[in-house]
C-alpha cells in the first residue's frame, strides 16, 4: 500500500521505510503529484510473475504516466514501453529506454513521427489503418530499411468500461476488423522488402474488470493471426494490450494483484501453442495507486446548499472526475478523530466542472490544510493543463522513504 495513515497521518512507503507527506511536500508552495516508485515496483513483478514459464514482454503504456523517475525505474526492471507519440518515444529515449524496447501505438501517426521511430529502429509500430501501413513502407524505402510492424485488430467487443475509454468496438476510430485484411495483405505483398509483419495487437478499453472479454477478444485477434501465419508469415509477437482497472472506491489493493495473477493465467492458457512472444501493454494498473496530488486548502466557503473546500489545484491538474465522473478517494493529510463534515472538493478553475470530489465526508478541514487526491498517479499529471494559466504541478519520486526526484 503506497499510502496509508499511521497515527492519522498520511504517509508514503509501506511497513519497512515509510515517511509522512508532509515532509515529502515540505516547502513546495505549490500543488505535487508525489509517486512512490516501490509500489510501482512490485506491481511490475506481480505482472512479471503472472507470466512466468512464458516468452513476455511488459511494455509500459507511457501515456498512464511519463515521469522520468518512473520510466527510469521501470526500465531498470527490464520493462519496454508503449508509446503514442514522437513525444513520448523522445521522453523514453531521454530515460534511457533503449529503441528495441519501444513499442509505437497511436491512430494518427505522422509522416515525421514514423521517419524518427525508423531512424531510431524501435521495436514495432502497431498499425491502425491501410493507409498508414502505406505511408510506413514509403518511408521505410526512403531510408531503406525494414519496418517491423503489427496490424491492430478491432475484434468488435464490448468491454463493460466507460464509453470515452472504449477502443475494441465497432464504433471507435482504432485497430482494423477483418474486412481490411485484403488490402493489408496487398500492401505487404508489394511492399515486401520494406515491411516485415511480427504479428497482431489488439487493446479493447482501459478500466477493465471482466477478464472474459479480454479473452474474447485474444482470441478472436488469434484466429486472424493463424489466416496470416497459414499464408506463410512468419508471426512471432502477439500484442495483447493493457486495460487493466483499479477500484477506485477502496484502498484495498488485493483485488488487483489477484486480477493481475489470474490475467496471466488466461493469457497463457489462451495462447497456449501459438510459439510467439507476449507483449502486454500495461498502464494504469501499474501507477495509479501509487500517485496522489496533493493541494492545499485556499478557503472554505459554506453557502446554502454546499460546504466547498476550496483547493489551489482542480480540474487542470486531474481532469478524470470532470471528463469521466470517476470518483476518488480523498485523503487529508492530517485526520482526526473529530466530528465529520460533508464537502464538495473544488479548484480554482472558472466552471464547475471544476471538482475532484462531491460530497464527501470528512474530518473538519481548515484554511491551510494540505489535502491528497488518492490513486491519481495514472492519467493524472500526463492529462494535466495549464488552463486559467496556472502552473503545472510538481512532480515528486519517493523511494523507500526517500525523495528520489523532484521537478
Ligand atoms: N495500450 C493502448 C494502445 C492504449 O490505448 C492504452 C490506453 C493502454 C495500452 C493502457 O491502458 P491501461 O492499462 O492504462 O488501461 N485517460 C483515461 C484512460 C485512457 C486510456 C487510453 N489508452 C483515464 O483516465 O481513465
Amino acid at each position: 500500500m503506497a499510502f496509508f495513515y499511521s497515527d492519522g497521518i498520511l504517509h508514503v512507503g509501506d511497513a519497512r521505510a515509510s515517511v509522512t507527506v508532509d515532509s515529502i511536500i515540505g516547502a513546495i508552495d505549490r500543488p505535487a503529484y508525489v509517486y512512490d516508485l516501490d509500489d510501482i515496483a512490485l506491481r511490475f513483478h506481480a505482472m512479471n510473475n503472472a507470466f512466468v514459464g512464458t516468452r513476455h514482454t511488459i511494455h509500459y503504456a507511457m501515456k498512464a504516466n511519463s515521469n522520468a523517475a518512473i520510466l527510469r525505474h521501470l526500465c531498470a526492471l527490464g520493462a519496454g514501453v508503449d508509446t503514442v507519440s514522437g513525444g513520448e518515444i523522445a521522453r523514453a529515449r531521454a530515460a534511457g529506454v533503449p529503441a528495441d524496447r519501444i513499442i509505437f501505438s497511436g491512430v494518427a501517426k505522422t509522416h515525421q513521427e514514423i521517419q524518427r521511430a525508423l531512424e531510431a529502429r524501435i521495436k514495432q509500430i502497431n498499425v491502425e489503418s491501410p493507409q498508414e501501413l502505406q505511408r510506413i513502407a514509403d518511408i521505410a524505402r526512403s531510408l531503406g530499411v525494414v519496418a517491423d510492424v503489427a496490424f491492430r485488430l478491432n475484434p468488435n467487443v464490448n468491454p463493460k468500461t466507460h464509453p470515452y475509454i472504449t477502443t475494441g468496438f465497432r464504433d471507435n476510430k482504432f485497430g482494423m476488423d477483418e474486412s481490411f485484411m485484403p488490402e493489408l495483405r496487398g500492401i505487404l505483398a508489394r511492399e515486401s522488402k520494406w515491411l516485415r509483419l511480427r504479428g497482431f495487437t489488439m487493446h479493447i478499453g482501459s478500466l477493465l474488470f471482466d477478464l472474459d472479454v479480454i479473452r474474447e477478444a485474444i482470441e478472436k485477434t488469434i484466429a486472424v493471426h493463424e489466416t496470416f501465419k497459414a499464408q506463410g508469415h512468419a508471426l512471432d509477437r502477439l500484442d495483447i494490450g493493457g486495460g487493466l482497472g483499479i477500484a477506485y472506491d477502496t484502498a484495498d489493493t488485493a483485488r488487483e494483484f489477484e486480477m493481475i495473477t489470474q490475467y496471466g493465467r488466461m493469457a497463457i492458457d489462451a495462447t497456449r501453442g501459438l510459439d510467439v512472444e507476449l507483449l502486454t501493454e500495461p498502464g494504469r494498473v501499474f501507477v495509479a495507486r501509487a500517485g496522489v496530488l496533493v493541494g492545499r486548502v485556499q478557503y472554505i466557503k459554506v453557502t446554502a446548499a454546499k460546504t466547498f473546500a476550496i483547493l489551489d489545484t482542480g480540474m487542470h491538474h486531474l481532469v478524470r472526475p470532470a471528463l469521466y465522473g470517476s470518483k476518488h478517494r480523498i485523503l487529508p493529510l492530517h485526520q482526526d478523530a473529530g466530528e465529520k463534515i460533508t464537502y464538495d472538493i473544488v479548484g480554482p478553475i472558472c466552471e464547475s466542472s471544476d471538482f475532484l470530489a462531491k460530497d464527501v465526508s470528512l474530518s473538519q478541514l481548515k484554511q491551510g490544510d494540505l489535502v491528497a487526491i488518492a490513486d491519481a498517479g495514472a492519467y493524472g499529471f500526463t492529462m494535466a493543463s495549464q488552463y486559467n494559466s496556472h502552473e503545472l504541478p510538481a512532480e515528486i519520486a519517493v523511494s523507500a522513504g526517500r525523495v528520489v526526484v523532484c521537478d
